[in-house]
């Protein structure tokens, strides 16, 4: 089996990070979301990997290449996010006729997909989609039911949804996905949805089943994604001190990476500390993801993202932020008093 991961697309929801990052490279518990993906479809045991890639290619480019994964990972370029359907038409060569699993580079489960590949196997459908149940179904591509529970309908953002199960962005498919696509016109948004060609196979006999996500799942779409993604992930992690500590006080499960330096602080975990940061005279609270080479002094981050090498002084106390990569937040001490802001479009300050 292949796997074929999406990390194209604009980003536009995490606007202003997303001017200069690609939304699948923004971290979370200080690791790119498209490393989950990639490290999912690994542990699935699939080898053949081809990333979906556009706008910032070379920053995908580089970011999968900079580690040295088990598998065989190949690009593929979209150009414009002309939809997911658009995407497998893009890879179809690379594809060349196989199964594969489809992954959105921007979702994260806290189970992987293991038990949803095995029951591909098992099932041996043509089409495996995953599904959970939100609170929010008009933001996901949503299914109906008919009366033996079988999916009769996938809708995406229905402003009246028909169910609170949301298609999640992992999808098992035959190689008739193709044909699939082919088939179907662009949406009102003038993409061609994966939720139209699975409704082609439905509507044309093809056997579709469905695989219920029990853990946790986060489409890292919006900013409050992202920190809710981090809080899920930091949930999980396992304490580690790589770095050194003078004169502070570390209270539940940190990592410190290699390089950190913790003086005269006190960090209470969940939290993660990145390479060569330095954290001083400061309070790192729960649920904090500091990224590598930030600088963080005299302030208290609490259930926020940090992104490396910013620097942080004297800043008060900075609660649910998303902060982005070379920010400088500092204590005026010159004439006149009052904030000073460069500040990007589409940013968002709440004082
Ligand atoms: O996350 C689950 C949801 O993902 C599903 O419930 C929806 O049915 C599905 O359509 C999709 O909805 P989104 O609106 O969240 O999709 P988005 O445009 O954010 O794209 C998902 C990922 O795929 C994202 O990482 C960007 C990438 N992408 C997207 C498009 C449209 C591409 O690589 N190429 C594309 O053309």
């Amino acid at each position: 089996m292949k796997a074929l991961i999406l990390s194209g697309g604009h980003g536009t929801r995490l606007r202003p990070l997303t001017y200069s990052q690609q939304k699948q490279l923004i971290p979370v518990a200080n690791k790119p979301v498209l490393f989950y993906a990639i490290e999912d479809v690994i542990e699935a045991g699939i080898r053949d990997i081809g990333i979906i890639v556009g706008p910032n290619k070379e920053q995908v480019i580089e970011t999968v290449r900079s580690v040295d994964w088990d598998a065989d990972i190949e690009f593929i370029y979209q150009g414009d996010p002309l939809g997911l359907a658009h995407a497998i038409l893009v890879a179809e060569e690379f594809l060349d006729d196989e199964e594969f699993v489809m992954y959105l580079g921007d979702n994260i489960l806290r189970d992987g997909i293991i038990e949803h590949a095995q029951k591909f196997k098992e099932l041996n459908p043509d089409s495996l989609i995953l599904l959970t149940q939100v609170d929010e179904p008009q933001r996901f591509g949503v299914a109906e039911f008919d009366e033996n529970g079988r999916v009769k309908r996938l809708i995406e953002k229905p402003k009246v949804p028909p169910s609170n199960y949301a298609l999640v962005g992992v999808y098992f498919f035959k190689p008739i996905i193709i044909e699939a696509c082919k088939n179907i016109k662009p949406s009102w948004r003038n993409e061609l949805e994966i939720t139209d060609a699975i409704q082609w196979l439905i509507d044309n006999g093809y056997r579709v089943e469905t695989s219920i996500v029990t853990g946790w799942w986060k489409d890292t779409g919006k900013p409050e994604d992202i920190l809710e993604a981090n809080r899920l992930v930091l949930d999980d992690i396992e304490p580690k001190n790589e770095g050194k500590l003078e004169n502070s006080r570390i209270i539940g499960r940190v990592i410190i990476e290699e390089g950190a330096m913790i003086r005269d602080s006190v960090v209470k975990g969940p939290c993660v500390i990145g390479k060569n940061s330095q954290v001083v005279n400061a309070y790192i609270g729960p649920y904090t993801s500091i990224g590598n080479n930030c600088v963080i002094e005299g302030t208290e981050i609490e259930d926020s993202v940090i992104m490396d090498g910013s620097v942080i002084i004297n800043a008060g106390r900075i609660v649910e932020s998303l902060i982005g990569r070379n920010v400088k937040i500092i204590e005026a001490n010159s004439k006149p008093k009052g904030c000073r802001f460069v500040v990007g479009d589409n940013s968002n300050i709440v004082l």
